[in-house]
């Protein structure tokens, strides 16, 4: 990167992040959908980038497209096979056509916070999950949190049967399908790029996602406002193609990785604090948060709960088993 390039790249636009990468450096391109700032994905991307361009200036450039500029996570690992793009970070709930494991995470009410979902990535299974789809072609590199998901609708929601008959956007996952019609919801599966619009014109009534994400892309603004569920995570997989990673020379690899790795531990130990501000900046903005008592939370509980039977053929009784040990 040189300064002058990078001064002519904010003044070409669409080429700005091709016109910022000197001749001779490996290009990563980086895709993903949510926004940058007061996101932990969008912030860990940016930090990558940033260690990337100035500790391997010379041999490697990373640009980071965020919000869906690039691609959508359901043509974004496609595109990475094809060799268009080297580096994305979807939601473990968009895995389903490479590998079923990854349904475990969705299961609702099964980790109570973030630290257990860390722990459970961090046992042999979860690391062991990283090179679930190596036959089809895709590595992990590492897990990225998110947080745990809310609830929010054009009506309050505070028992299981407000929800009933209401339409809820879900990522592309059928375990989250089968946990919207457990209350009794009609789920719809859509892209993360099309829910604002989908919300504010009533295609579709409600939506689950965590306090960065509603906040990041204004869902609050088109919603009666959101009930704090926390009945399951969004949690990333950053993931490259084996090709590629295989491409690299051992000496950078081992660099890359180093990075990928420092990068992960420090920006995951942050995740819970930026959806905390996340929640706050909605609530300043006006936006309407709503509290279960313990008792209407036993309900969402056991109404959801027979989502995981349903699947526990696809992700393992002995993996519930360990999920649910994580929770200490
Ligand atoms: C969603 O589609 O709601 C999320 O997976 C978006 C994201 O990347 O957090």
């Amino acid at each position: 990167l040189t300064a002058a390039v990078s001064a002519l790249a904010l003044t070409v636009g669409a080429n700005t992040a091709m016109a910022a990468c000197d001749d001779g450096e490996i290009v990563v391109k980086f895709s993903h959908v949510t926004n940058t700032d007061k996101h932990p994905k969008g912030i860990a991307a940016s930090l990558l980038e940033k260690r990337i361009n100035e500790e391997m200036n010379g041999t490697m450039c990373l640009e980071v497209f965020p919000n869906s500029t690039l691609y959508n996570d359901d043509k974004v690992l496609e595109a990475m096979l094809q060799g268009d793009v080297q580096l994305a970070a979807p939601s473990l709930s968009k895995f389903e056509k490479f590998t079923k494991q990854f349904r475990l995470f969705d299961l609702p009410f099964l980790f109570s916070d973030v630290n257990a979902v860390d722990s459970f990535q961090a046992s042999e299974t979860g690391q062991g999950m990283l090179d679930s789809m190596q036959r089809r072609g895709l590595q992990g590199l590492a897990y990225w949190h998110n947080g745990m998901k809310q609830m929010s609708a054009n009506v309050p929601l505070l028992e299981p049967s407000d929800a009933n008959g209401l339409k809820f956007r879900v990522q592309s996952s059928d375990v989250l399908v089968a946990q919207m019609a457990a209350i009794g919801g009609s789920p719809q599966k859509m892209a993360f790029s099309e829910v604002y619009g989908a919300l504010q014109q009533g295609v579709v009534d409600g939506q689950e996602n965590t306090w960065s994400n509603i906040y990041g892309k204004k869902f609050f603004e088109v919603q009666d406002g959101t009930t704090e569920t926390n009945h399951g995570i969004i949690d990333y997989l950053l993931v490259t193609s084996v090709d590629w990673l295989d491409s690299l020379d051992p000496a950078v690899r081992e660099q890359f990785q180093t990075i990928v790795k420092e990068v992960t531990e420090t920006r995951n130990a942050e995740s819970s604090k930026v959806n905390a501000e996340a929640k706050q900046a909605i609530i300043n903005a006006g936006g309407v948060v709503r509290q279960l008592t313990p008792e209407q939370r036993a309900k969402w509980v056991e109404v959801m709960n027979p989502v995981w039977d349903q699947f526990k053929g696809d992700v393992g009784q002995e993996n519930i088993d360990a999920a649910v040990a994580s929770n200490s």
